[in-house]
This record gives structure tokens, sequence and C-alpha cells, in this order.
């Protein structure tokens, strides 16, 4: 004959078997195992029994609680794996995702990176300055007087104060010198405005790297080799480098640079990328006068100096047809250099 717990166990063991919801299984639950459930109840009835029966009937209740709790266990996790499969049957998987908005560079960034790598390669640093500029540093420093066309109000953005927009990166070159002593190599790279008719190829905003070596013995030699190597770096080895002779207040002399190579869309025609000369004796002095020592001492210390166009650059590199698609943030330009 089987002991009344068997059968109680065999009864619990059915009633959850037969489970058709959580919520049956529940109620069996608090049925069998619960506070006042008959489980429960056993252990209560342990206490009166005899020494012989106690510790039998003891495992034999420990076995059916156990056995008891394992079955509603397996059965509540059947339950939980039924919905979590009707949810997942639920969801349409040949439903297109939701991509990543993927970034990337813009081609500006792009081509000033390239550049400012094979100017590192060559030992020159960076070097840093503000957009937002005083005459002096614009203007003054760099040999350049009152009367100058570059300071009229038609050409340049000023600010209430007197202050304005850099017209070009050659203010980092006064800044740089300013804070170091020579020898000096760095370039500058960075947004440049200038109050120009607005049109395919001028822009009130453009970018430039400014490039400043000063050392012993310096020439247009140097210069040249300098530019030359990063310009076939660029844009290939058969790329030739032109320079003809122009004028900036703060070199002499004064070189403008152009570039012509089979690599770039219009092959055949010299462009000009830059303007660049030997650094003005007056620059010196200015920058001695600002540092109050004689550490630019121009019988001594000799210098060139350059400023790259990068937005002409990218444009010839790129293909790209007009200046103002740099700064319109259209994204059906921008992925095409992604
Ligand atoms: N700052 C000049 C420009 O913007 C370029 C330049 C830089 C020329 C350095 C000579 C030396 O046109």
């Amino acid at each position: 004959m089987s002991h009344p717990l068997e059968q109680l166990r065999d009864d619990a063991l059915r009633e959850i078997e037969s489970a058709r919801d959580e919520q049956t299984l529940e109620a069996a639950r608090v049925k069998y195992l619960g506070r006042s459930g008959s489980v429960s109840a056993w252990g209560e009835q342990m206490k009166t029994l005899g020494k012989d029966e106690k510790p039998i009937v003891g495992k034999l209740l420990n076995e059916v609680r156990n056995a008891v709790a394992a079955a509603i266990e397996e059965r509540a996790q059947k339950f939980r794996a039924q919905k979590e499969s009707a949810a997942l049957s639920n969801i349409d998987i040949s439903l297109p995702g939701t991509p990543d908005e993927r970034g990337s560079l813009h081609p500006l960034t792009q081509m000033l990176d390239r550049s400012i790598d094979i100017f590192r390669r060559m030992g020159f640093v960076l070097a840093d300055g503000p957009d937002i500029e005083d005459e002096w540093h614009c203007f003054d420093a760099l040999n350049t007087p009152p009367e100058h066309p570059a300071r009229n109000e038609q050409d340049t953005f000023y600010l209430p104060d007197g202050r304005l927009l850099r017209t070009h990166t050659s203010t980092v070159q006064i800044r740089a010198m300013q804070t170091a002593p020579p020898p000096m190599r760095v370039i500058a790279p960075g947004a440049a405005y200038r109050r120009d008719e607005i049109d395919a190829t001028h822009n009130a905003q453009f970018h430039q790297i400014e490039g400043l070596y000063v050392d012993e013995n310096v020439s247009v030699a140097d210069l040249k080799g300098t530019l030359e190597f990063f310009m076939r770096e660029l844009f290939g080895a058969e790329t030739q480098v032109q320079f003809r002779p122009h004028y900036f207040p703060f070199t002499e002399p004064s070189l403008e640079v152009y570039v012509k190579s089979k690599a770039l869309k219009k092959g055949e025609q010299w462009i000009e990328v830059a303007g660049s000369g030997i650094v003005h004796p007056a620059v010196f002095e200015a920058v001695n006068k600002a540092r109050g020592d004689k550490a630019y001492d121009p019988e001594k210390w000799t210098g060139y100096a350059f400023g790259l166009g990068m937005d002409r650059l990218a444009m010839i590199l790129f293909d790209i047809p007009d200046i103002r698609l740099f700064a319109q943030n259209d994204l059906r330009f921008l992925r095409q250099f992604a």
C-alpha cells in the first residue's frame, strides 16, 4: 500500500502536468506548496509522529516537496518559452531594419588630412591661431601698411571693436614666432575670410595651409623643393610645378605656385594653388619688437613661407565645379566622398 504522501505527490504531478496556463499552474503551486498547502500541512503533521516514523516520513516528505517543486518549475519554463516564441512570431523578419547613419569626412577635411600628413613627414609641426584676429597680426606685423587695399572695409570683415576675421592664415606665422625662437618649421591649417563677390570659385570663407620655415641659409631652392615634393605626393610623380614672380608685402621675393598634372581633371592647365616667398626682414623685425628680443635677427635667420589654398586643391582633386558646395551641407554632395 502506498503512503498517503505518495498519493498526494501523484495527484500534484498530474495536476501540474495538465495545467493549461500560468494561472492554473500558480493555483496548483498554492494548493500544494503554499503556506497552507497540503504538502506544507504534512510538515506540521510531522510533529505528531512517533520517533520511528519521523525520519522515514521526513525523508519522503522532502522527496515529495522536491518533486512537486521541480515539476512546477519545468512547467513554468515551458510556458515562458511558449510566450517568447509567440512574441517572436509576431516579428516580421522580412521588414527592412533601421540602418545606422554612417558619417564620413568632409572633402575639405580629407584634403587637409592628406596634406598635413605629407608636411608632417617633412618635419613640420602644427601651429594654430584664432579666426577672429587683430589688425596687427593680420596686417601690421606682416609688413602690410594701413593704406594697403587688403585693409579696406570692402575687402575684410571687421567687428565693431576693430578686430577682424583673418583674411589669411599668415597671422599664425606671427603668432608662432612670438611664442618660440628659431629654428621653426610649422604648418597652420585653417579658415580665412574675404569679402569677395561670391561665385563658383569665390566664397566668403575658404581654407588655407600656412607654412613657415625659419633657419640659417633658407633659400628659394628649399621652398621649391618642399612644395614640389608636396604636390607630387598629392597629385602623382609626373606633376609639374611652376613658380611665377608675384608681390606680397610680407615676402621678398614673392612667388605664386602653379601646378599641372595629368592626374587632375583639368590636366592640361596650369592652376594657381599657393602664394609663397622668402620672409621679409620687416616681418622678423616686427616679431622681435613684440617679443622684446632679437631672436629673429634677420642678419642670422632666413625663412620661407607659403599659403596653400585648400578649397582650390580639393576642387581640382575631386573635380568639384563650385566652391559653394563645400558649405551647403547637402548630403547628396557630401555622400560622394564617403
Ligand atoms: N597669405 C597669402 C594669401 O593669402 C599667401 C602667402 C602666404 C604668400 C605666405 C606668401 C607667403 O594670399
